[in-house]
């Protein structure tokens, strides 16, 4: 299991999705310049999500102008079928839905197998214990807070008792299984997510939207 100490204690993962894709340079600027300590990057198919977003021309834009990894979030059928091209494009880490998949082993075993970190993801309908199993398998969990889909959704307040369960378990095991939360994080919530247990932050709207993005940035990890 890949673990590094790069990793700090509150982890910022602004949402790609929401950036100004006619500006992107400069909105990936702003990203290196800023305290984000991720990319999030939401990759969505119009089939296991009724959206679809970017691949793999994105991802090489992304790669060639952020400096910080990105934290890829498959939201797609099969992942089993494109996990390994993630990783060869320069993902730092690959996640996808638990629901997606009849067995999520073999598809976590393709990403190790390239030496990338893994994290599964539920949708807010589905039972969080459904993780637990799982939880010394993976590097990450992330706990979807709105309905994968869209950015700009409302925060879905029952997520806080999920963190809670999931951080109780993974520190009764004595895990390293880092959590991650994703939609309709903000200025507002961020400090509680942490302190229920989140470690990584994902906000899209909330930092693109802003009037400042780095200071929304600032303000998420620090106040
Ligand atoms: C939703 C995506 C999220 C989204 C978050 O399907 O997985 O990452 O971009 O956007 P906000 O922060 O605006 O809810
Ligand atoms: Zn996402």
């Amino acid at each position: 299991m890949v673990n590094d100490k790069m990793i700090k204690d509150k982890i910022l993962a602004p949402s790609v999705l929401s950036a100004d894709f006619g500006h992107l340079a400069d909105d990936l600027e702003m990203i290196n310049r800023s305290e984000a300590d991720w990319l999030h990057v939401d990759v969505m198919d119009g089939t296991f999500v009724p959206n679809i977003s970017f691949g793999f021309p994105l991802m090489k834009a992304f790669r060639a102008n952020c400096s910080k990894p990105l934290d890829v979030h498959l939201m797609i059928v099969h992942p089993e079928k494109y996990v390994e091209r993630f990783c060869d494009a320069g993902a730092w880490s690959v996640g996808f839905h638990l629901e997606a998949v009849d067995d999520p082993l073999p598809i976590l075993d393709l990403i190790k197998a390239k030496g990338v970190r893994t994290c599964l993801t539920i949708n807010p309908d589905i039972d969080v214990h459904r993780l637990i199993p799982y939880l010394d398998k993976v590097d990450m969990v992330l706990l979807m807070s709105v309905f994968a889909g869209f950015g700009g959704q409302q925060f879905i307040p029952e997520t806080m008792d999920k963190i809670r369960t999931i951080r109780c378990e993974i520190d009764r095991r004595g895990l390293q299984t880092l959590i991650e939360i994703d939609g309709g994080v903000n200025t507002r919530n961020a400090r509680a997510l942490y302190e229920a247990g989140a470690d990584a932050l994902v906000a899209g709207s909330a930092v693109f939207g802003a009037p400042d993005p780095e200071e929304a940035i600032r303000q998420m990890k620090n106040d």
